[in-house]
């Protein structure tokens, strides 16, 4: 780790998986240690550049979301803490410093094979499926939809978990077809209640979740509980509420300012999905020079405001920095339905 930025954990414990954010190590048979990078990525590449303490903001704000949320739906967390992660995984007391913030241990589980996505307004690709055929996951919606606008009551709309490429969404018939009528409405129930519980919380800090992605996973036990991260800006979207309008996209503390960045630069799929895998540094650099779409210059103040308004404890702990560029980093895997 190099001034704050960790680009890429290396533990000394077995390496399950490296996902485009975050790596996943095995602890024991029952336990496991996700470790948040500071990668960002869009559009499914990860960029060459990362984002000092990112990786710390997005795993204490789903260790303060699990913990806030445990009346609604059971999870996975154990601790997020470094100290106690180390006192109960000793061999990784010389890593300390580097997990500090960004570790979380927790309950392994089998995972459901859907991502439980929830819509509460209408953008990415729920929006593209309107437009083309009326249908936000595959189910009729009233006519005259406009970009981001609200939906109530907010809908589920599951996704499948793409190994590779990119998640497609597909109907709630699809999920009671792949495991039960009975598992089906219970994703769906904790997915609303989860989203509802968290959207309330947000709104009264000025903060409109817009949607957002649950993975669920069933324990040893065969009791279901909510895994991975959650109401994160990797997996939800959210908007300033005092900006909000309707008809087009949104301001945004999540990645649309990057998406947005890449997109305004014409970066083709072709460029992006090349074997390189990566957007060069100029690119990045001049996101900054921006002033409509000034991600990197304003990327400390977003961070800063994810920190303050929904986890301030955090925020204690872990000082928000500017600057930090970081060698390259091969592409991952799997494309996010949120995209
Ligand atoms: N408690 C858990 N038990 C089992 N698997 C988990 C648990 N929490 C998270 N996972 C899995 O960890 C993986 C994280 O990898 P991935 O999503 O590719 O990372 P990233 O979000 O960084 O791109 C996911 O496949 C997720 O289902
Ligand atoms: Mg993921």
């Amino acid at each position: 780790m190099t001034g704050g930025v960790l680009v890429e954990s290396k533990l000394p414990l077995p390496l399950l998986r490296r996902g485009k954010v975050r790596e996943v190590y095995e602890v024991d048979e029952g336990t496991l240690l996700l470790v948040a990078s500071d990668r960002v990525s869009a559009f499914d590449v990860v960029m060459r550049e990362a984002v000092p303490f990112k990786g710390a903001v997005l795993t204490q704000l789903s260790a303060f979301w699990f913990e806030r949320l445990t009346s609604v739906m059971p999870h996975h967390l154990l601790t997020a803490d470094a100290d106690e992660i180390v006192a109960r995984v000793p061999v990784l007391a010389p890593h300390r410093d580097e997990l500090h913030g960004r570790a979380m241990l927790s309950r392994r589980a089998t995972t459901v094979p859907f991502e439980c996505v929830v819509r509460g307004y209408i953008s990415g690709s729920a929006w593209a499926e309107y437009q083309k055929s009326g249908t936000l996951a595959g189910e009729p919606m009233p006519q005259g939809l406009v970009e981001s606008a609200q939906l109530d009551p907010p809908i589920f709309s599951p996704a499948t978990k793409a190994e590779q490429g990119h998640d497609e969404n597909v109907t709630f018939d699809h999920v009671v077809n792949g495991l039960g009528r009975l598992t089906a409405e219970r994703l769906r129930g904790a997915s609303l209640a989860l989203y509802e519980a968290g959207r309330d919380y947000a709104a009264q800090r000025g903060i409109i979740i817009a949607d957002t992605k649950f993975e669920f996973g069933t324990t040893p036990e065969g009791e279901l509980i909510v895994i991975d991260e959650i109401l994160t800006p990797d997996s939800s979207r959210f908007w300033p509420a005092d900006r909000y309008q309707p008809g087009h996209g949104q301001p945004s503390f999540d990645k649309q300012p990057l998406r947005d960045y890449l997109a305004g630069v014409r970066i083709s799929s072709i460029t992006i999905n090349s074997p390189s895998g990566v957007v060069p540094n100029s690119n990045f650099a001049r996101i900054a020079a921006l002033p409509a779409q000034n991600w990197s210059e304003d990327r400390t103040r977003r961070v800063a405001l994810h920190r303050d308004r929904l986890a301030p404890d955090a925020g204690r702990r872990f000082p928000v920095v500017a600057g930090g560029g970081c060698p390259g980093h091969p592409r991952g895997v799997g494309g996010g339905v949120l995209s």
